[in-house]
């Protein structure tokens, strides 16, 4: 049975903003440290707006891109599934009560007891993309399901992702369809993974277009029981344009599709990306009165922990001061809080001035964030408080009342959590006192 412990996330009154959220978070706990907040809420909008959007299609959150337990309960009380790359991700998951049906094992290049694993618990859908992995999977798991992983590439996009794994289509799939057929093992279908993330609504309907052909080839190979495609993750998760795009794209690829057919995705970043909110505090500033006069901001949350995505797909990171003053703009170098000098946040910004003990908020931290933190120089990765407003947690209560029909919910939490929010008590802010 799925449940969540709704206890853990603060609920708010709705005409409480975030900044607000985020200045009695500050005041109540006496804040210093990095921290982050989690609109719960946002996960459940992204949940609906896939399902209505793309209802032919059964998301499979991508653990990897955020394992935040708030929002793995809260997806897993939506029905949501899930793709685990690791034994200890598929843990995680198995512990918060979801059942091995609703977990594919997607990394294509596995270790020995992480395929043991998946076989004890009953996860028996995996990616392969060569037969060396067949012939390992076979040893320790003949029932497994295998998913060719393809190596499909899209022009545009964030990070390459078929740079590390995926069979070539013109040269491989063939050759790896026959060898799985010698082996006796059993193919259920094809995946690829596009880029991450990538907006190009054309490359999906591409690559769904590729996985039809190949499924007509595998019946025709014999492989009667294949049923299935995965369009892998990529999808925006903060830019609604492109993504009603692809989901367009993708329901029209769909549209002739053999109903059999089951058509899965493993979105990360779709669904936390805009949900994470951080906010760092300038612990030192620096002026360097050079050539250009530069403030130098020294923040408590950096390259080794946050901010890593900086190196990797160089995402637009806007720094918005909590208390905003306005006045000048000054060229400002925001630096994370290590002694390492690659741990700079943003190289060049035009800023108000900031003072030691001033608050930054940067928005849309959800993806590729917390799971990379380390605790570098002693830096522990930032905390995640987990909030709601009211109406969102109407809304995430009538949707898990009417997916799980009551019955398999934890009532107990349910009418606790209700009778609370009658109470008005301490799980509701209803004044937010101004700290600054
Ligand atoms: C196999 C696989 N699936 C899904 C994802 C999630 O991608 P995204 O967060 O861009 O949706 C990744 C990301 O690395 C991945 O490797």
């Amino acid at each position: 049975m799925t449940s969540f412990n709704i206890g853990k996330i603060s609920v708010y009154d709705d005409n409480i903003d975030d900044m607000n959220v985020i200045k009695n978070i500050i005041q109540v706990n006496d804040q210093e440290d990095a921290f982050y907040i989690l609109d719960v809420e946002c996960i459940v909008r992204q949940h609906q707006k896939w399902c209505s959007a793309m209802p032919k299609v059964s998301p499979h959150y991508a653990i990897k891109c955020n394992p935040d337990q708030t929002v793995i309960e809260v997806l897993a009380s939506l029905n949501c599934k899930f793709d685990c790359a690791s034994k200890q991700e598929m843990q995680q998951i198995i512990q918060t009560g979801v059942s091995s049906d609703r977990i594919i094992y997607s990394h294509p290049a596995k270790p020995h007891s992480h395929i043991k694993y998946a076989k004890k618990i009953g996860v028996k859908t995996m990616m392969v993309d060569n037969t060396l992995e067949v012939l390992k999977i076979k040893e320790i798991y003949p029932d497994a399901k295998l998913v060719i992983r393809l190596s499909i590439d899209s022009g545009s996009y964030g990070i390459k992702m078929c740079k590390k794994f995926g069979c070539k289509i013109n040269t491989e799939v063939i050759t790896l369809m026959n060898f799985i057929k010698n082996e006796k093992m059993f193919l259920r279908g094809f995946s690829f993974h596009l880029g991450s993330p990538c907006s190009d609504a054309d490359s999906y309907n591409r690559g769904i277009e590729i996985c039809k052909n190949l499924l007509d080839v595998a019946k025709n190979m014999g492989f009667d029981e294949i049923n299935l495609i995965n369009i892998g993750g990529g999808i925006p998760g903060d830019d609604d344009e492109s993504f009603y795009k692809i989901a367009k794209a993708v329901n029209k690829a769909l549209e002739n599709l053999d109903p059999s057919i089951e058509v899965i995705s493993e979105p990360g970043r779709y669904y936390v990306v805009s949900a994470f909110t951080l906010v760092t505090f300038i612990q030192s500033k620096r002026i360097i009165d050079g050539e250009v006069m530069k403030r130098c901001y020294f923040i408590n949350d950096g390259i080794f922990g946050s901010f890593l995505d900086k190196i990797i797909a160089a995402p637009l990171y806007v720094p918005i001061p909590l208390c905003n003053r306005g006045g000048k703009l000054f060229k400002s170098l925001i630096w994370g809080p290590t002694c390492h000098p690659t741990d700079s946040v943003i190289d060049d910004v035009m800023i108000e001035d900031l003072s030691i003990g001033d608050w930054i908020v940067w928005q849309n931290m959800g993806s590729y964030t917390i799971c990379t933190a380390s605790s570098f120089n002693g830096f522990a990765p930032s905390a995640v408080y987990p909030i709601i407003r009211k109406t969102g947690l109407e809304t995430l209560l009538n949707d898990i009342n009417e997916i799980q029909n009551l019955k398999s919910i934890d009532n107990y939490v349910k009418e606790d959590i209700l009778e609370k929010i009658e109470d008005k008590n301490l799980f509701i802010t209803h004044e937010v006192p101004q700290i600054m």
